[in-house]
């Protein structure tokens, strides 16, 4: 069925695993990221960001989420990712999103407290969950870019009081991952992760999930950190796939013979997630 992710965040972080964000681009997406979450038996949350949500057409992405989920006994949350206005978010929620990210990050600390407040008043009376972000996550995804200058790590004193001043049922904090492909290894601030998490009741989501080694991954999760966000790594696997067919077969022309092998790819890259990040299992 079709849920919020509060239960499951509350359960994440006393169980001390990670449920997994995969974000959904078109109907392969869907189809792959649900097929993993059966074989695994693991609860997943569907990340549609608002340029995905332009793509697909919000019609097409709520009866796609709709579609998946009403026919399996798996928790799925429809999970609007980084939101970036108090409309777009009423928005999502009237049609049908389950859950809500609202990224005020890149406002000053006192009008982005007061405006995810107010999301989670609404939210909240009307069963969706939210997701709030402090500090600014780098790296590019959709129309949302963050130079490196500007990517800031979160400081811990900071979304302490964030979290306590707007009830977040989940909590983005930059920690040194970005979005989109890495050109090195990323440096985790682990004692940011700890700090924060130890103090509150939400458990942290960690951004830019694609590329992050295992075991930074486990680390993070054993700190607390109870959601994480991929993208790129099956975007990247449905694309590598179709290069590689048309490379072998360029005469190909049924668009099945290739979005089926990615649509494999994707499926084998949530697969992997889910075991890493400890929710397989757990639906
Ligand atoms: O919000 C979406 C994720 O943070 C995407 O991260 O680009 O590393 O897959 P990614
Ligand atoms: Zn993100």
């Amino acid at each position: 069925p079709l849920v919020a992710m509060t239960e499951l965040m509350r359960r994440a972080k006393r169980e001390r695993f990670a449920v997994g964000q995969f974000n959904m681009n078109n109907l392969e997406f869907v189809q792959a990221i649900m097929e993993a979450a059966e074989l695994e038996r693991a609860p997943l949350i569907f990340g549609v960001s608002e340029g995905a949500l332009k793509y697909m057409g919000e019609r097409y992405v709520v009866a796609l989420a709709r579609a998946a989920a009403e026919g399996s006994d798996i928790p799925v949350v429809l999970h609007l990712d980084h939101g970036s206005s108090f409309e777009s978010v009423m928005r999502a929620i009237r049609a049908g999103f389950t859950s809500v990210m609202f990224d005020g990050s890149h406002l000053p600390f006192e009008e982005n407290v007061r405006l995810t407040r107010e999301i989670v008043r609404v939210a909240h009376a009307m069963g969706v969950s939210v997701e709030g972000e402090i500090g600014r996550i780098g790296g590019v995804e959709d129309d949302l870019s963050v130079e490196d200058e500007e990517a800031q790590i979160t400081r811990p004193e900071e979304a302490i009081r964030f979290f306590e001043e707007t009830g977040v049922d989940a909590l983005a904090i930059s920690v040194g991952t970005a979005h989109g492909i890495y050109k090195g290894r990323p440096k985790i601030r682990f004692h940011v992760i700890e700090a924060v998490a130890r103090a509150i009741e939400a458990p942290i989501v960690l951004h830019g999930g694609s590329g992050v080694p295992e075991e930074d991954v486990r680390q993070a999760i054993a700190l607390g950190v109870g959601k994480i966000n991929v993208n790129t790594e099956n975007q990247v696997a449905m694309t590598e796939t179709i290069k590689r067919i048309f490379a072998e077969k360029p005469d190909v022309y049924d668009p099945r013979k290739y979005l089926g092998p990615a649509r494999d790819a994707m499926r084998e890259v949530v697969r992997a997630k889910m075991r890493l990040f400890g929710s397989s299992g757990k639906a």
